[in-house]
């Protein structure tokens, strides 16, 4: 750090000493849980509601959240790819997979509902549902002659989710 960033990181160590120290413990506790913890960081240190969290659950359920979005973000580019592919094969693995994605955005979405009201039980349930959906999609791509066009993406997510599993596992 240059001498003008620290001093500036003194002073607002002066002023906001929780906001900084306390929740920075707290993501950095929640990120040590996880495996990939540099994704983890990068979605939870930006985040208000993740900054402000004074419990692990709060994490959790950012974290879902951010999974359940991303899962949203993916789910739109197989529509785009799905709509502009020629008719065969590739068009007809990113029709099932389509239709995997909505499956696989609606049982993120109910396992931040029942994370958020401290169902944990039902959050893994709906998390274990996720992935078997998520996992038919990479199956349709399996063992044919061209490439999932969405691999990057859906690594990233299983990242993400099991990120937010390794999270919600400690709360
Ligand atoms: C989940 O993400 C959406 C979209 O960014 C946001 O509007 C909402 O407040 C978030 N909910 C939680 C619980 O973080
Ligand atoms: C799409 O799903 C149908 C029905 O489940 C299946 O028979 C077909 O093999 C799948 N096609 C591809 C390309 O994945």
């Amino acid at each position: 750090m240059n001498p003008i960033s620290s001093l500036v990181f003194v002073l607002l160590l002066t002023v906001f000493p929780t906001q900084i120290l306390c929740q920075t413990t707290l993501i950095e506790q929640a990120c040590g849980y996880t495996i990939y913890k540099v994704l983890c960081l990068e979605t939870l240190v930006p985040d208000s509601v993740a900054h402000s969290a004074r419990y692990l659950k709060t994490l959790a359920v950012v974290s879902l959240n951010h999974t359940r979005n991303f899962a949203d973000e993916v789910d739109y580019k197989i529509d785009g790819l799905r709509d502009s592919a020629k008719e065969g094969p590739m068009k007809q693995a990113l029709i099932n997979c389509s239709k995997r994605y909505y499956t696989v955005v609606e049982k993120l979405q109910a396992a931040v509902t029942s994370t958020a009201q401290g169902n944990v039980v039902a959050a893994k349930s709906r998390l274990t549902e996720a992935t078997v959906n998520r996992q038919q999609c990479d199956q349709y791509f399996k063992g044919r002659h061209y490439e999932s066009p969405i691999s990057d993406l859906t690594t990233k997510l299983s990242q993400m989710q099991n990120n937010a599993e390794a999270i919600v596992a400690h709360i």
